[in-house]
């Protein structure tokens, strides 16, 4: 053989190789060859694919969120991957394509291409919660086999697309949320319209610049919509009586937009809906009769041009109602007492009416009720029933400047009790790093973002919250996916009436969600696989960029651009130069995330009117207020002072008299740290602690603003100080109040709080002698922990209530709580001090002790105020054994602060007295008040509290 048979056969031995090679490839190249040139095209300037995405195939390598059916490539699902880059006329050559779900991926801008048409199989079009702008292409109306369509939560502009009427199979339509204008398309003989997607279920329009009015061909018979949402538009003219011949429907709402004209009174037709919301309209004429409308739940009128008249009789035989809201709405006349009877209602808002006569509420109203609303009004007596859960709110009415000034129902600033969170199965601790403290216990990267509920028929109820709650863990768990529990917190109503819900959900065996498990997550909720109970009726979800893939804390590295291995110098250049660039970049977004984490920054410059957190009914006070209500921090309102600067007192323009916590330079903390103590203690509400009325941040002052409690603090009640005289009754009940607040603190508020400093100083007592508990959750929460259930901190805390292990391990739990209590129910025995003379009343009482005696023998070491009083000291030894529990050595053999409570409500049961009475009994009950402590206009209003049904009326 010559050389050219060698060269000979070694071209073939190449050819060879090569056929086995393409074999090869022809066997991995699972994909159709025409849907990976597409998908290549479509992707190749994005960023942020996913890691996997970078060898292979996509069918045959199962690349994150690529389906693939006969080598077609048919659902691309890439929710939450914080994706970057458009949308191009590529996406067209994917023509097997059926679901595309791009959802919640913020940095995917630009239009909507026109080719997108061309996608003949597609069923689910989800781009929920992108960037995409410009027009919705006219070409979305061929995509024939389209079921669902969701394009809300961007920023399109433009109007609805007649040709969305050609969508015969359409299920679910939403363009919400974006800037739309321009009426609502219906058809004429030529053109198509909304008024054809006879299949449709779903109409979800709200916050767009619609306008126009609303064509009475949009609704006929034949339609089967459940949802009818055009809140928050600038929709003008009459509301369409059309409208009620849909009678499958179940939520309506065209709130916040101008409709004008009378009310059709088909509308009374709908007996199906459970949510109706008009309000904020400049509807006229009168209210129709309703009263057909018996699934109604949700039902809200407010500030329409309706005629004067008198509240509708027929409201009372909406036996369904829970939530009722005809504020500015001109009613007159009495309003009847039937309404509150109404099996499930909880909130009734009738603010700014002409509402007369007597507020009556009877024996039978609704146990569910949390609210009555009735501000501005012309009411002139009112008769409550005295034990109740609900909060009324009477202010500005004749009768709250009459006879019931002193009541609480005229007071403006009534707490409605605390937002709803999903309660923990164990103390709620922090986690180090940006992980978050699970309801399973455990430290993780969950999942998160807002569930919108778009017409809401309850707010804040508990059962409901719970129902919910249980209904997300059934649904996730149904569908297989990697979650270990979910958590939610009530946001409360936003202006637009949509609820908002914050949801965590955490990740099952990992302490991270992969690519899979968030894409399927998030696919849940953006395709409506998730449906809530009907009380929330509609919603939507707004997912929050997840970085946390592959476990790591911190910003996602935008990977997904994958570097050739022939790395050339200028090849190098360039990349050096987009290091610098991004260098730069991520040296601004962190900045701007600065500011974003600190809201203080834009207070300081916008004062009072600035970028204000969520805070449940704290305000900010400038520091010229405060200066003028304290006589510029005058040495004759200062009321005490400690380690954290000084307290003043001070009265606010309306006559509130406050407590100014003042920190002084050089105990400030940090502004996060502060406006995270703000928050927390703006999320804390009990009847026994001391209420945050607000703060200043202002001027390099730290300021806290409390309500003030007049009777001053335990330990001057005790050693005669403030001349209230506190008999064994009282003492039994302020134990008990100053319990519940502790254990309020311990195991319901969230995060919970170790106090930390609990002492007879800390114990204020109120013009009843309720025990308001101060001073809790300063400056330290549950800290940096670890598994092992304790916070390890520098000892805080004051001599005598120190728990002895806190100080030997530094390790702090709410058994260091339990122990300065104990000390001080020691002190309500002996009023004495916890070291006084150099002795300890711990071992004090120890010692003196026989329990085989009378009173244990304490005699000698007891309050001689106790002995000479004419009660007798029923349950005392009880009392003295229960704080000898919670001053053992051991936090583990002292009782929880639920123990404590439950004990205490024994002891006070024994003594004859009710534990849920409202305070300790005022003089009239128990002789002992002396000094002028009790000048309080409504101290003595025992009548108030104890007795039955009572007339709050003015004489008529
Ligand atoms: C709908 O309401 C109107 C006006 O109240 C009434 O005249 C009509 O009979 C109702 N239609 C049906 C189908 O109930
Ligand atoms: C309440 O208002 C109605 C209508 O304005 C009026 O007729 C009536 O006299 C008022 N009743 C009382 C007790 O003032
Ligand atoms: C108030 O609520 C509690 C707990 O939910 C309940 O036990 C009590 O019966 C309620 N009281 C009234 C008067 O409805
Ligand atoms: C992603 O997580 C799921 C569930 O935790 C697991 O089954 C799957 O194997 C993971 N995928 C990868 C690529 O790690």
């Amino acid at each position: 053989m010559g050389v050219l048979g060698y060269q000979m056969m070694g071209l073939r031995v190449v050819l060879i190789l090569a056929f086995v090679c393409i074999r090869i490839l022809d066997i991995e190249a699972q994909t159709n060859t025409q849907d990976t040139a597409a998908l290549q095209a479509l992707t190749k300037d994005w960023e942020n694919l996913p890691p996997n995405w970078s060898g292979g195939d996509p069918c045959g390598s199962q690349w994150d969120g690529i389906s693939c059916t006969n080598s077609r490539i048919t659902e691309i699902t890439l929710a939450n991957m914080d994706l970057k880059g458009q949308l191009t006329g590529d996406i067209a050559f994917l023509s097997a394509l059926r679901i595309l779900d791009l959802s919640y991926n913020k940095r995917l801008t630009g239009p909507l291409p026109p080719s997108i048409g061309q996608l003949k199989a597609l069923t689910n079009l989800i781009l929920l919660g992108c960037g995409f702008n410009g027009r919705i292409p006219d070409s979305v109306g061929s995509l024939e086999q389209l079921v669902y369509l969701s394009l809300n939560e961007n920023k399109f502009t433009g109007e609805i697309p007649a040709s969305i009427g050609n969508l015969k199979h359409l299920y679910w339509l939403d363009l919400a949320d974006n800037q739309l204008t321009g009426g609502v398309p219906v058809s004429n003989g030529s053109t198509p319209g909304l008024d054809l997607l006879v299949k449709t279920k779903h109409f979800h329009f709200g916050m767009n610049r619609l306008s126009g009015t609303i064509p009475a061909k949009l609704f006929n018979s034949s339609m089967t919509l459940i949802h009818v949402l055009f809140d928050n538009n600038d929709l003008t003219g009459n509301l369409p009586s059309s409208l009620g011949l849909v009678s499958t429907l179940e939520a309506v709402r065209f709130d916040r937009n101008s409709l004008s004209g009378d009310l059709p009174a088909t509308i009374g037709n709908l007996t199906n809906v459970n949510e109706l919301v008009l309000s904020h309209n400049a509807l006229t004429g009168p209210i129709p009769d309703l009263s057909r409308m018996q699934t109604l739940s949700l039902l809200d009128l407010s500030n329409n041009s309706f005629d004067a008249a008198e509240v509708p009789q027929w409201i009372s035989s909406l036996q369904s109602l829970t939530t009722l809201m005809i504020d500015g709405a001109k009613l007159e006349g009495p309003l009847p007492e039937e309404i509150f009877n109404i099996p499930q209602l909880q909130t009734v808002s009738m603010r700014n009416n002409q509402i007369n006569g007597t507020f009556k509420i009877g024996g039978n109203y609704s146990r569910e009720l949390q609210l009555i609303d009735l501000q501005n009004n012309s009411i002139e007596a009112a008769t409550v029933a005295p034990q109740h859960n609900f909060t009324l709110t009477l202010v500005d009415n004749p009768f709250c400047s009459g006879d019931g000034e002193q009541f609480v129902y005229c007071k403006s600033d009534q707490d409605t009790g605390s937002r709803y969170t999903s309660p923990a199965s164990c103390i709620v601790r922090s986690c180090p790093s940006e992980k978050t403290f699970s309801p399973a216990c455990k430290c993780a990267y969950p999942f998160t973002g807002t569930l919108r509920f778009r017409a809401p028929s309850s707010f804040g109820n508990t059962d409901y919250f719970n129902a919910l709650h249980k209904n997300l863990l059934d649904t996730l768990g149904k569908y297989r996916l990697p979650v270990e529990s979910v958590a939610l917190q009530d946001e409360g109503v936003d202006v637009f009436g949509y609820l908002n819900v914050k949801m965590q959900v955490f990740p099952l065996g990992q302490d991270y969600f992969n690519r899979t498990g968030i894409i399927s997550l998030a696919f849940v909720f953006s395709n409506q696989t998730y449906k809530p109970l009907d009380t929330y009726g509609p919603y939507v979800f707004a997912a929050d960029i997840y970085t946390h893939f592959d476990g790591k804390s911190g910003n996602n590295s935008h990977t997904g651009i994958i570097v050739g291995a022939a790395v050339g110098a200028s090849v190098l250049l360039l990349l050096l130069i987009c290091a610098g660039g991004y260098a730069l970049n991520q040296k601004k977004r962190a900045k701007k995330a600065k500011q974003e984490s600190d809201p203080f920054v834009s207070w300081d410059a916008h004062g009072a009117g600035g970028d204000v957190p969520q805070l449940k009914g704290a305000r900010f006070f400038t520091f010229e207020e405060l200066q003028k209500c304290t006589h510029n921090f005058s040495e004759a309102n200062n009321i005490g002072s400690g380690g954290y600067g000084k307290v003043y007192k001070g009265i606010l323009p309306d006559g509130q008299m406050i407590a100014i916590k003042r920190s002084q330079q050089g105990s400030m903390q940090g502004s996060r740290e502060f406006k995270n103590e703000v928050e927390l203690l703006s999320r804390v509400h009990h009847k026994n602690l001391v209420k945050l009325i607000g703060f200043c941040f202002d001027k390099g002052e730290q300021t806290l603003v409390y309500e003030f409690i007049p009777n001053g603090t335990l330990m001057e009640s005790l050693s005669g100080k403030s001349g209230i005289q506190m008999d064994w009754i009282r003492r039994l009940m302020v134990t008990l109040g100053s319990a519940r607040g502790l254990q309020y603190l311990h195991e319901l508020a969230d995060p919970p709080i170790i106090h930390r400093d609990i002492k007879s100083n800390n114990i204020l007592l109120d013009e009843r002698l309720t025990a308001k508990v101060a001073d809790f959750g300063l400056s330290k929460l549950f800290g940096d922990t670890d598994q092992k259930g304790y916070v390890t901190t520098q000892v805080k805390g004051t001599m005598g209530y120190l728990d002895p292990e806190y100080f030997m391990t530094n390790q702090l739990t709410e058994k260091s709580d339990i122990f300065s209590f104990g000390v001080v129910m020691l002190e309500m025995v002996t009023a004495r001090q916890p070291i006084q003379d150099g002795k300890y009343i711990v071992r004090e009482v120890k010692e003196a002790m026989d329990r085989s005696k009378d009173l244990y023998n304490l005699h000698r070491v007891m309050d001689p105020l106790l002995l000479t009083h004419t009660t007798t000291l029923v349950g005392l030894e009880k009392f003295v054994d229960l704080a000898l529990k919670c001053v053992q050595d051991e936090g583990t053999n002292r009782p929880t602060m639920g123990e404590v409570v439950k004990e205490i409500e024994n002891i006070v049961k024994l003594a004859g007295m009710n534990p849920n009475a409202e305070s300790a009994p005022s003089s009239q009950t128990y002789d002992g008040v002396s000094g002028g402590n009790f000048g309080h206009p409504y101290s003595d209003n025992s009548l108030f509290h104890y007795s039955g049904s009572i007339p709050l009326t003015r004489a008529e």
